[in-house]
């Protein structure tokens, strides 16, 4: 099968892509993160903004997270050139005046504790927004950053994954026959389950007390990279986000970001942290049998099945996506 985009490590989908956790970049800071290859760095001002720039000085190429923030603005440690939160050169110490030089910026944003940085070269219209969890996209949300890993394979391949029903009763002995409704909407795609099953699971067999109707188990996708998945019966919903990111050579750098509606006063905190250990669990639950497939796989879909619609619908979604190219950042040709 010929995929441009899917499995692809010389390109990525332009999207909103996790830099690094909001508490590690605290007022006053610089730090370098390389993202799809491009390295960047990113800086908060006294004003708590976050700026991304591309990291090596128009002077003379020196990195910026060597530098220091003064104010909101950021300055090279080489030679002490100072920029603003444009990018534009606004002070050069040993001309005593500025050069009409700009570096990149990258627009930025902050949600459920993490920074993410958009990969195109203009602000995303407001139809691309950050990933969000869909049940959850009026409400003020709780969270919580769990794991990171690293996989040895593409990000779509670790994404499809959640949407790959046969495996489910194969690897992690959950024998509901899923059957996956899909939804599409621009850069997102979502996938339902409609049916029910599973009358010997063990999971199901616990939880079957709290709950009338089938186990809700819902997947949305954003940019083909960062993957929520709800999960629970009607009263309880658990919401896990997977927010994945393009390493060289194809491989996966992930962060798993735990998520619950914020629930008012003490107690409402106290529930909080319960819900999100439970959401913790559940997530180890489906997180601990692939783990040795995803070093190993070199995925090529040469026989799909009935059962492997969803993979193929998802291949198709990210396919019709914008792709720019890894490290440059270029639109592809
Ligand atoms: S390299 Fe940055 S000021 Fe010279
Ligand atoms: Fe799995």
């Amino acid at each position: 099968m010929f995929n441009k985009i899917f499995n692809s490590p010389e390109y990525f989908i332009e999207g909103w892509y996790w830099a690094l956790p909001s508490h590690h970049l605290k007022k006053g800071q610089v730090k370098p993160v390389t993202l799809m290859g491009r390295d960047l760095a990113i800086f908060r001002g006294q004003d708590s903004s976050v700026t991304a720039v591309d990291a090596y000085c128009p002077h003379m190429g020196a990195h910026l997270a060597e530098g220091k923030v003064e104010g909101n603005a950021l300055r090279c440690f080489f030679h002490n050139w100072k920029f603003d939160v444009d990018g534009t050169c606004i002070e050069v110490p040993c001309m005593g005046e500025a050069l009409p030089v700009k570096i990149n910026t990258w627009q930025t944003a902050e949600k459920y504790g993490m920074i993410w940085v958009w990969t195109g070269k203009t602000a995303p219209p407001e139809r691309l927004p950050l990933p969000f969890v869909p049940e959850l996209e009026h409400e003020e949300c709780d969270s919580v950053l769990a794991k990171r890993f690293i996989k040895n394979c593409h990000p779509n391949v670790v994404m499809v994954n959640a949407i790959d029903a046969h495996h489910f009763n194969t690897v992690h002995n959950f024998p509901v026959k899923i059957v996956f409704e899909k939804n599409e909407i621009q850069n997102a795609i979502t996938f339902s389950n409609i049916t029910r099953g599973g009358e010997n699971s063990l999971f199901l067999k616990l939880i079957r007390p709290f709950y009338k109707k089938a186990v809700t188990y819902n997947m949305c996708y954003w940019y083909g990279s960062t993957g929520v998945v709800t999960v629970g019966p009607d009263f309880l919903h658990f919401h896990i986000m997977f927010t994945l990111r393009l390493l060289e050579g194809g491989k996966t750098e992930g962060q798993t970001i735990l998520i619950t509606k914020k629930r008012a006063g003490i107690l409402g905190w106290i529930f909080n942290r319960i819900i999100l250990a439970l959401t913790n669990a559940v997530g180890n639950y489906f997180a601990k049998g692939d783990t040795k497939i995803f070093q190993t796989i070199k995925f090529d879909l040469k026989t799909p099945t009935k059962a492997d619609n969803s993979i193929m619908q998802f291949i198709h979604h990210a396919e019709k996506q914008k792709p720019r190219v890894w490290s440059t950042w270029e639109k592809s040709i």
